[in-house]
């Protein structure tokens, strides 16, 4: 089989650079495409948590996890078809695509494990040209209003909101069928996976805050209809006192109804204790710490349920793209857009909590 040669940046494995990672540019090597895969340009990325998870090698080592020499990360963005295996029939050549990071699935197609991630042989958009399965690509609409740097921002945060917030939605409506969705109210912290699913509970009516540090961020927060709470305003040992009563003051005592939680470690007891009863607590991600300790008979009592997702399955894509596309759910567009050369610049930023937009933008091939 043919091999494929292209510039890119590339994760090594601990053996050839020992310590927290970093990305170094080679040239990548990989096989040409089989049936169902599709050789593609990627255009524009987005920044998003799994890069900065892998490149800080936390939780996981990917390279070792893989069992390779060195891993193309990257798996929000949006391509170029450019070539289509022989079975390939849900994309055509020059379709203008989004990524969609579903690698390895169960058998109700729920991801098992992620493209560019911990999904061996997969690759990202990191490079100048990139292979994926036909099932790792959902078609932009012809008719959209909207930028391919909005779509490259939509394709991982948004699809991972759109699918754990139907899940989170139906397990409050579980106890609480009768309850509008005004009097719903929908609290979150995090980046932009929670930012976009507080879009959407706006959208269903419900009244959506979101817990924040980055004065850059209260404007647009604001303009999207979501009440910001500036934790930066609370020191360590006043946090949990100072969140708990900016939130009994905007819910009048209520508490939370459902709670998006993506930052776990020591924000998830803050988090339970915000809830109200028959709450709901939700999350995909774990920022802060992945382990979290509760109190099982405080949390039965209180009716609380809590939600865990992994991102979605591929007819959640479709629908999350239909939705958009129709309710004018999308992320802002985004005039910065990074060049390819300082993607490393960007994630160094980034991880220092200098980049103030939820959805960082590199261009690849545009
Ligand atoms: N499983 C999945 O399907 C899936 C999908 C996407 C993302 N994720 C995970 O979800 C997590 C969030 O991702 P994201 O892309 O939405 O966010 P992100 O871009 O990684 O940003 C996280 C934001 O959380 C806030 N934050 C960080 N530490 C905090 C703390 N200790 N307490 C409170 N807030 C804190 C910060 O915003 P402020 O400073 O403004 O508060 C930060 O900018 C990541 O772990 C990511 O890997 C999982």
């Amino acid at each position: 089989m043919t091999t494929i040669t292209t510039d890119a940046w590339v994760l090594p494995s601990t053996a050839r650079q020992p310590g927290r990672g970093a990305l170094i540019r080679e040239e990548f090597c990989f096989q040409d495409i089989t049936a169902q895969e599709v050789m593609a340009k990627p255009i524009y990325g987005c920044l998003e948590g799994n890069m900065l998870h892998a490149i800080e090698r936390d939780p996981v080592d990917i390279c070792a996890l893989r069992g390779e020499d060195s891993v193309v990360i990257g798996n929000a963005g949006v391509v170029r078809v450019e070539r289509i295996g022989a079975e390939v029939d849900l994309v055509r050549e020059g379709d203008l695509c989004l990524v969609f990071g579903n690698a390895v699935w169960d058998e109700q197609g729920y991801p098992i494990k992620i493209m560019a991630y911990d999904a061996p042989g997969t690759m990202g958009v990191l490079p100048k040209t990139m292979k994926l399965n036909q099932r790792q690509l959902i078609p932009i609409p012809a008719d959209s209003a909207f930028t391919l740097q909005q779509w490259a921002a939509f394709s991982l945060r948004y699809i991972s909101a759109w699918a754990n917030w139907r899940v989170a939605y139906a397990c409050w409506q579980s106890q609480m069928l009768g309850v509008a969705p005004e009097e719903t109210i929908v609290c979150a912290w995090g980046g932009g996976v929670s930012f976009a699913q507080l879009a959407l509970a706006r959208k269903l009516g419900c009244p959506v805050i979101m817990i924040c540090s980055n004065a850059d961020r209260f404007d647009l927060l604001r303009q999207s209809g979501i009440e910001p709470i500036d934790r930066s305003h609370f020191n360590a040992d006043r946090l949990e006192e100072g969140v708990l009563a900016a939130i009994a003051e905007r819910t009048g005592g209520r508490g939370v109804s459902i709670f998006i939680d993506n930052i776990g470690g020591s924000a998830h007891r803050i988090t339970l204790k915000a809830l109200a009863r028959q709450g709901v607590v939700a999350t995909c991600g774990w920022k802060a710490g992945m382990r979290t300790s509760i109190a099982r008979a405080i949390e039965c009592q209180q009716r609380h349920i809590h939600v865990h997702t992994h991102y979605a399955r591929y007819s959640e894509g479709l629908d999350a793209v239909r939705f958009a596309a129709e309710q004018n759910w999308m992320p802002p567009h985004e005039d910065r857009v990074w060049s390819w050369e300082d993607i490393p610049a960007l994630i160094d930023e980034y991880a220092r909590g200098n980049v103030a937009s939820y959805f960082p933008i590199f261009a690849v091939n545009a």
